[in-house]
């Protein structure tokens, strides 16, 4: 049932206000067969732990609330509705026993959202896990679309650069194959110390990985945020070994033989702006990257706030910063 002039407020984890003009909660993959569903909808909501809001959603917002979790054989393999939480869906695979999410604990949003942009962290993607993703192809109707059909890449994907030409319904994971764990990252190693766990198991890995990101990210549900707000720039290794001359401490993570990922966290920490705050919006003071709403803000301020953090970072480093968030809507008035 489409219903008019509805809040997402509450649909957004960055708590920003707008309107709806229409809005369709999505419960079963049934309605997708309504007319309605010739076309894309102007906004397919999930989590909305991704989205930059602005005042109004023109036309129509779909919500997924697909929101199923099916074990095929007892060995590993998953099908899972769209709308499931992503945390809740990773705890559920941890406490069957079956390992290789680990790393991706806590990442906010929904398992339908987790293929558009391959969700990633602590050394892991969520592609490596994934053998087919549902789709409803609007205007034909559904199809199965195998992980090279999604042309998966760094926080992207097919869904992202044909966007409107998909819903996701559903996603398969396989996790029978035994994996070693993945504890590249420094951090992890550190946390598994700190607990004085020498030889881990899965479970430990999201509890290292839990205890890390709850030091280092907000929790949105007191401090409104989406995560990280800009995607790490990849630029050719001769502009990281200019910048190294000035920025000696400067990291970056190899991409291939000519390029080189900065992370934009430190790129926005030493320009100083870690924790900087202008009304009701700021960098976190734990992770410059992630962009806070302290209470209050809209999307254009928040959209007026990183336009200036990409400036005075163009300005500094000469690398231009990429939004990872989606801009939705359209915004009333400025300011
Ligand atoms: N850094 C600073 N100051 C800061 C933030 C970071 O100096 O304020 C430095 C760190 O010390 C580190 C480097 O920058 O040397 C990278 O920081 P971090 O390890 O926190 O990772 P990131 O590159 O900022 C990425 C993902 C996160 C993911 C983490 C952990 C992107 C855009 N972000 O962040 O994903 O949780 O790695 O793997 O790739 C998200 O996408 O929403 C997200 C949170």
């Amino acid at each position: 049932m489409i219903q008019h002039e509805v809040a997402l407020d509450r649909f957004n984890t960055f708590g920003l206000p707008a309107i709806a003009e229409s809005y369709l909660p999505l419960t079963h993959v049934d309605q997708l067969r309504a007319p309605v569903f010739k076309t894309a909808p102007d906004l397919v909501l999930g989590g909305g732990s991704n989205l930059l809001l602005l005042d109004r959603v023109p036309g129509l917002t779909v919500h997924v609330l697909l929101g199923s979790i099916l074990q095929a054989d007892g060995k590993g393999k998953f099908r899972v509705g769209a709308g499931v939480d992503w945390n809740q869906f990773v705890r559920h695979t941890l406490e069957a026993g079956f390992g290789g999410l680990e790393n991706l604990v806590l990442i906010p949003g929904t398992v339908g959202a987790a293929p558009v942009q391959n969700i990633g962290a602590y050394g892991a993607e969520v592609a490596e896990f994934i053998t087919a993703v549902h789709v409803y192809e609007y205007g034909h109707g559904p199809r199965q679309l195998s992980p090279e059909d999604c042309a998966f890449g760094y926080r992207d994907s097919r869904f992202k650069r044909e966007e409107g030409r998909f819903l996701i319904t559903a996603v398969d994971f396989d996790l029978s194959a035994s994996r070693p764990l993945k504890l590249d990252y420094g951090a992890i190693r550190q946390e598994l110390e700190r607990l004085q766990i020498s030889s881990p198991g899965p479970g430990d890995v999201a509890l290292a990985v839990t205890n890390i990101r709850r030091r280092k990210l907000p929790d949105w549900f007191f401090l409104g945020n989406s995560g990280s707000f800009f995607k790490n720039p990849v630029v050719p290794r001769a502009v990281h070994e200019n910048l190294l001359r000035e920025y000696p401490d400067l990291p970056a993570y190899p991409i291939d033989e000519a390029n080189v990922k900065l992370p934009a966290g430190w790129l926005i920490d030493h320009a100083g702006l870690r924790g900087h705050r202008e009304g009701a919006v700021g960098t976190y003071s734990g992770q410059a990257l992630v962009m806070v709403n302290h209470g209050g803000a809209n999307g254009a301020q928040v959209l007026a706030f990183t336009e200036k953090v990409q400036s005075i970072i163009q300005e500094k480093y000469g690398v231009q910063l990429e939004r990872e968030v989606r801009l939705v809507g359209q915004s009333q008035k400025r300011g």
